[in-house]
């Protein structure tokens, strides 16, 4: 089978496009507001410095020493012996678990890019009943947006590596960062901006509780796309020649950076008229329009360009989350590419409704399990259980099961780190990380309490 190879450019692009995503513009400012501001921040930066990068080392190094869909990736690197290490290439399923959701939220974007032709909401209350009233009982609109998601998503996987998601990724991470940035120009110029760096950079330890912590841990892996095999199956049509090292500092850097920049854009509009940052994942869909709102016609242009940037994060994401399946129905199944897209695409898209009906009034009970709505479990078991567990995998086979020569004749060569940062990031992969990571699980099971 032929393989197909991105360029160099295009392969930082698709890493970059696949790490930037509504983990970056949604997530992170609502959760930033959520646990109050600097701690947290503080917490996520630190997990990204002192593992987040050293886990997507790791990751990379597998994709492109195995050249193939994850699960055979560890099946062919581990020792005769240990080829139950294959198991862990399973990892590649959390991508549809998360497309479940995420698809619906790239729907809900959609539809407020149509809706903000209509002009913005004068208030808060109004902003509130139009987010409200499209989750808990706009069904069919929300199920057609999800399906014009669901079709974008699995027309560009169709086109493959080199025609359709490098493709997409060199339009559209350059048109985000330009809006971005433009959008972050604009915000300096107002009295918010410095109470947005006070919020994000001044860490209020009290506000740090347990359960900050394991969020920001988790986080850290969801925005970088860790522990599910994204970065590992597009790591597999990795050029030649390129540098794992440079590329994750790239992509790691690029990903902080903007999610750094999301929030101070959005925390600027919103303290500049004095709204509270605590409003949970409503916030880019209730505070910020309605804020937006005060300044009349821009206002208007700002809101489309905020929304259109979010779409453009959430697509070039969505499209690694779903790229892994296909690629091992594709290998291991000897699928099509259409017909592996086909079915992978139509199962997400069910659950999908699944997910966005447990939000609704009228069928909220019969899609909620434990008590709580298919929606949030999803999201919960993903970012705070299946992605670490996933992350951790990777760490033990990297830093025990491979054999250290062949890490080391990669990791350690001229272009990539060098004998000090190799043995740190070693370090970093044997003890640091996976420490970390078993902390996390403990807490988050209740088992020990920070
Ligand atoms: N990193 C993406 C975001 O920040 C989400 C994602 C997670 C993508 C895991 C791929 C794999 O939104």
């Amino acid at each position: 089978m032929k393989v197909q190879r991105f360029s160099k450019i295009g392969f930082i692009m698709a890493a970059a496009g696949s790490a930037v995503g509504l983990g970056n513009i949604w997530k992170f400012p609502y959760m930033t507001g959520e646990y109050g501001g600097g701690a947290f921040v503080l917490v996520y930066l630190v997990t990204i410095a002192f593992i987040g990068f050293s886990v997507m080392v790791a990751e990379m190094l597998i994709g492109a020493l195995g050249r193939k869909d994850t699960v055979s990736c560890f099946e062919e690197l581990a020792s005769p012996k240990k080829k139950w290490w294959k198991y862990a290439g399973f990892m590649g399923f959390n991508g549809i678990i998360i497309m479940t959701f995420y698809s619906v939220v790239i729907g809900w974007i959609l539809y407020y890019i149509f809706l903000i032709f209509s002009g913005l909401p004068q208030t808060t209350q109004e902003a509130k009943q139009i987010f409200n009233d499209l989750v808990s009982h706009q069904i069919l609109a929300q199920i057609f947006f999800h399906t014009v998601s669901v079709i974008i998503v699995g027309y560009v996987v169709y086109r493959g590596i080199k025609g359709g998601i490098e493709k997409i990724n060199l339009i559209l991470m350059p048109a985000l960062m330009i809006i971005l940035f433009g959008l972050l120009l604009y915000a300096f110029s107002l009295d918010g901006f410095a109470k947005a760096f006070a919020f994000m950079f001044e860490p209020k330890w009290e506000k740090l509780n347990s359960e900050a912590f394991v969020r920001a841990v988790g986080h850290s892996f969801f925005t970088l796309s860790l522990g599910m095999g994204a970065i590992m199956t597009y790591a597999a049509s990795l050029p030649k020649e390129a540098s794992i090292t440079k590329t994750a500092f790239i992509v790691t850097f690029m990903d902080t950076l903007i999610a750094l920049v999301a929030g101070l854009v959005i925390f600027s509009f919103l303290f500049q008229f004095g709204a509270k940052p605590g409003q949970g994942p409503g916030l880019v869909f209730i505070s910020l329009p309605t804020i937006l709102h005060n300044f009349g016609t821009l206002g208007t242009f700002f809101a489309l360009l905020f929304f259109l940037a979010l779409a453009f994060a959430g697509l070039t994401s969505a499209v690694s989350l779903v790229e892994p399946v296909v690629q091992y129905l594709i290998d291991r199944f000897c699928m099509s590419r259409t017909k592996a897209v086909i079915l992978i695409s139509f199962i997400y898209w069910l659950i999908g409704i699944a997910a966005l009906l447990s939000y609704t009034q009228a069928w909220g009970k019969v899609f909620s399990f434990f008590g709580k709505p298919l929606f949030d479990l999803l999201e919960y078991t993903t970012d705070s259980i299946l992605l670490p567990l996933g992350g951790f995998a990777i760490v033990i086979f990297v830093g025990y099961v491979l054999q250290k020569e062949r890490v080391k004749a990669h990791i350690n060569r001229p272009g990539e780190m060098n004998d000090l940062f190799y043995k740190i990031w070693l370090f970093s992969i044997r003890y640091i990380a996976p420490v970390a990571l078993i902390f996390m699980m403990l807490n988050l099971m209740g088992v020990i309490k920070l």
